[in-house]
């Protein structure tokens, strides 16, 4: 190796090893910003993760698969392998590809769409800024099935963080309302399901248990008159 060429040589390895570093060091200084839960607000940990979670990682958009080089396992992921621009759905390759009207393109590939409140939240979340942004919602339950448990601040954050929601926005089994989740309170299914009793179907479908703090609020909840609470 000449010494020039040397040079150019030490310059490049030099240059991707300062990229890579500041790469890795980017990554894992975003934060998410938390606080109360806003009802108004769309929330990426809460709301959209589980959405990708459900419908877009296993298979397609782990790490492993990556297809096209897309991850979507978190936000940093999400960020920096698609492009994603806070207040405009339309240049975000997340949100075009849900609602993309050729089928072949559309995304989850090969599946149904996403169902319209899926969709709804997505643009949502951008339009107010794509951040990665949380909310309280995974530290309410710290008391377990206490005597007072609230269907608005415990029951439906713990379907929408568990995946629920994501598979039964329609169908048999509707779990993104209060009248729906009410209906397999009543009739069993839903302790029968998150509990994996046996004479039930285990849920969430390929996803792990509930915890036994979250089991223990939602069977108080139903102990208590599953009220619209
Ligand atoms: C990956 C998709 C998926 C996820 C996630 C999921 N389910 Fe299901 N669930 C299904 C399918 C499919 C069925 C069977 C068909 C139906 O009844 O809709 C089902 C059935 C059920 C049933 C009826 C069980 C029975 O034996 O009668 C209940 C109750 C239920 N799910 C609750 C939940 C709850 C609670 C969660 C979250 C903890 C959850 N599901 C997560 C797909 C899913």
């Amino acid at each position: 190796m000449t010494k020039k060429r040397f040079i150019v040589f030490l310059t490049t390895v030099t240059t991707i090893l300062v990229l890579a570093l500041q790469a890795c060091v980017h990554e894992s200084f975003v934060d998410p910003i938390s606080g109360v839960c806003d009802p108004d607000s769309v929330y990426y940990e809460k709301d959209i993760q589980p959405i990708l979670t459900t419908y877009c990682v296993t298979g397609c958009h782990d790490e492993v698969t990556a297809e096209k080089g897309v991850v979507l396992t978190s936000y940093n992921r999400l960020k920096a392998t698609t492009e994603l621009r806070g207040g405009e759905p339309f240049h975000s390759d997340v949100y075009e590809v849900i609602v993309d009207s050729d089928e072949e393109d559309r995304m989850p590939f090969n599946r149904p769409a996403l169902s319209n409140e899926n969709i709804a939240l997505v643009r949502k979340w951008i339009e107010q800024g794509a951040l990665h942004n949380t909310c309280d919602f995974d530290t309410i339950s710290v008391s377990c099935g206490g005597s007072q448990v609230s269907y608005k601040q415990e029951i439906s954050p713990i379907l929408q963080a568990s995946g629920c929601v994501g598979c039964h926005g329609a169908g048999s089994v509707i779990l993104s309302t209060y009248e729906g989740v009410a209906t397999v309170a009543a009739n069993g299914r839903l302790l029968g399901a998150v509990t994996h009793d046996p004479a039930f179907l285990p849920m969430p479908q390929g996803g792990a248990k509930v915890d036994s703090c979250n089991i223990e609020n939602i069977k108080a909840w139903i102990n208590q008159g599953a009220l619209n609470n």
